[in-house]
């Protein structure tokens, strides 16, 4: 079932405020598409909306809204606020796209960490589907787009570097919008679903997922806060990786942390901006599975033609690929 035009329609996106949900908005927008957008930033999903009716012809509509998808309450208020600001009794569009990194470590990591990375990246995605699908029920032709990641493919960053609750949450992700396909068939077959799965795409999230953690930027961390992100065996790996001196200091800590968000978002191959287009695309095409990026393609493919080789990453890998993963994340804030 493929999308002629975004015009006339009116769409959902969750973590609207940066990254991949803001060029989300931003394009659909100037393709004719009201949006109502949310973040647990009001602030920067409130720059997202200003940027996208600036780029909108008039009769388009964009309303942001601070929500937090985590919480099944603030999910219903998000919805009660966007039918009364749209004028609207349905929506066609949900792009579940809010997401953070982190939980990297089952074994050693903080447990508040890792059960908060796991409530945002699938209890999000799980209430809004709960909340929203029966307004694209109510649609003549709706689609749910939940996004998922590599990490829903492989639940791995590579030697050395666990991804637990987000690679769990993710491929809960998947598996749940996997399962609605047969599910929608049956019961709402005017209503389809897709699944993201993005590669490296150079975005804030580093940043951001500290942040809604509740933490400050990094230049502003306490030592305590520090020494809890990055803890004493993880600054040992690092050392080990030549990616800490033997000799770092707090500040050290402080600078690595705000270099790793720089370099995570200027040098991924893939911009947000592309990575929103090709999901467009692919909503547009009817296709219900969207990759983003070449190393997401590397990744599926090796995966499913060695699938007992999945985490024996010299045998996955072979010869053909000198690094597993694209680019070996930031301590403590891991995310694909
Ligand atoms: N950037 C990548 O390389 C990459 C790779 C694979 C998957 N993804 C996924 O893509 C999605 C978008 O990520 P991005 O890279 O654009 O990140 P981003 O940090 O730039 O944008 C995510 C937005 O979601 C918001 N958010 C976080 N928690 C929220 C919550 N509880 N409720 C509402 N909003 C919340 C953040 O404030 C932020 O504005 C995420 O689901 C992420 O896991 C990203």
């Amino acid at each position: 079932m493929a999308v002629d035009s975004f015009a006339g329609k009116l769409a959902v996106v969750t973590g609207g405020g940066s990254g991949i949900g803001r060029e989300l908005v931003r394009q659909l927008a100037v393709q004719g598409c009201s949006v109502a957008a949310c973040d647990l930033n009001a602030a920067t999903v409130a720059e997202t909306a200003a940027m996208a009716r600036a780029a909108a012809v008039p009769e388009v509509r964009v309303t942001s809204h601070a929500c937090d998808v985590a919480d099944e309450a603030e999910v219903l208020r998000f919805r009660d606020e966007l039918l009364d600001g749209h004028a609207s009794d349905h929506v066609d569009l949900v792009f579940s796209n809010a997401g953070i990194g982190g939980g990297s470590s089952f074994v050693s990591g903080d447990r508040d960490e890792w059960e908060r990375t796991f409530a945002i990246d699938w209890w999000g995605v799980y209430y809004c589907a709960r909340v929203f699908l029966p307004l694209l029920i109510a649609s003549s032709d709706g689609v749910l787009v939940n996004t998922s990641s590599v990490n829903g493919l492989w639940a791995s960053l590579g030697p050395g570097v666990p991804q637990t609750a987000y690679s769990t949450a993710k491929f809960a992700v998947r598996g749940f919008s996997e399962a609605l396909i047969e599910d929608l068939r049956v019961h709402a077959p005017h209503v389809r679903v897709a699944v993201v799965m993005p590669g490296h795409v150079g975005t804030d999230i580093i940043a951001n997922s500290l942040r809604a953690r509740g933490l400050p930027d990094p230049e502003h961390m306490s030592d305590a806060q520090l020494e809890e992100l990055i803890p004493r065996d993880m600054q040992d790996g690092l050392i080990r990786a030549g990616m800490l001196g033997e000799d770092a200091s707090a500040d050290d800590l402080r600078q690595m942390l705000v270099s790793a968000n720089a370099d995570f978002r200027d040098k991924a191959p893939v911009s947000a901006a592309e990575a929103a287009t090709t999901i467009l695309d692919g909503v547009r095409s009817g296709t219900w599975r969207i990759l983003i990026g070449e190393d997401a393609t590397m990744i599926d493919a090796a995966v499913r033609a060695k699938p007992e080789a999945a985490y024996d990453y010299a045998e996955l890998f072979g010869a053909a690929a000198e690094e597993p993963a694209a680019e070996q994340p930031a301590a403590g804030t891991p995310e694909r």
